[in-house]
């Protein structure tokens, strides 16, 4: 936060007391500087800089291809874009499985390189040395668990998670793992709504769920998804707020119409 910024920035010790008070968390994705900015003016308390840009700004079919350097690019353009917002920012595939000093090395570089406030990583109890790693450097850290993008490979297919009794045991203990780490939020990725709202009560922290029921502390979609700009996908729990692709397309349409028609620029669109 600018020292003499006018507006307050929303930082993860406001998430926690919302959650105290009750008051549900708004978290989208965003990736550059135009959209950071409609968001942040709209009033979305948290911007996450998904490493779902390397889906629906890179075109992959994974999260697994994105470079940090990318997402560093995409986290320092949002960070332009929002005053009030708290901008957090996937550590991407690779950069801290199994190394809990690069996954530090890493989120320096994020911290230092973009103005981000903090970082959120996938996985439980196998990713805990990088989480405690990140925290001595004071660095806010959010979990993620249920649906981890970054693990495909692993469970084959993107659907619902934890829906078998070892699974869901298994993300319990590994939610209260990240609380005691010192996690300041956990992501909860299409799980069970029961098993949200389970989890969601034995926490001190705020949960932000994605296709995980309505009694998270919170709900994050991606944006793209959620302005309609992909049409293709089109799971249970996605509520779509706008048409942008029939908007967008239509407006393309016409644009190009008038080009071939002479009929753009006009008389007053000249010099
Ligand atoms: O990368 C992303 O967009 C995410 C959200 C789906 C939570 O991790």
């Amino acid at each position: 936060m600018s020292v003499n910024s006018e507006v307050k920035r929303i930082t993860t010790h406001t998430l926690q007391r919302m959650k105290e008070n009750k008051e549900k968390i708004s978290m989208l994705t965003a990736y550059d500087y135009s959209f950071a900015r409609l968001l942040d003016e709209a009033g979305v308390d948290v911007l996450l800089v998904g490493d779902s840009a390397s889906n629906v700004m890179a075109g992959h079919e994974t999260t697994l291809p994105i470079t940090l350097d990318q997402m560093i690019y995409h986290a320092a353009s949002v960070v332009r874009g929002a005053k009030r917002s708290l901008v957090i920012v996937d550590l991407p595939f690779g950069h801290y499985q199994g190394n809990s000093k690069e996954a530090l090395a890493s989120t320096i570089r994020i911290m230092k390189e973009t103005g981000a406030h903090g970082i959120k990583l996938e996985g439980g109890e196998e990713i805990i040395e990088s989480v405690k790693r990140i925290l001595t450097a004071g660095v806010p850290v959010i979990g993620h668990l249920g649906l981890t993008p970054q693990s495909i490979y692993k469970f084959g297919t993107y659907n619902v998670r934890a829906k078998e009794e070892a699974e869901a045991e298994k993300l319990r203990r590994d939610a209260l793992l990240l609380e005691d780490a010192g996690c300041a939020a956990l992501v909860l990725e299409k799980i069970p709504a029961k098993l949200a709202q389970d989890v969601t009560k034995s926490l001190r922290i705020p949960t932000i769920g994605i296709g995980a029921g309505p009694h998270t502390d919170g709900q994050v979609l991606v944006m793209h998804d959620m302005l309609g700009i992909n049409t293709e996908f089109k799971p249970r729990f996605l509520r779509k707020y706008a048409d942008l692709y029939t908007v967008v397309t239509g407006a393309v349409r016409q644009y190009v119409s008038d080009v071939k028609a002479s009929d753009f620029p006009n008389e007053q669109e000249q010099y």
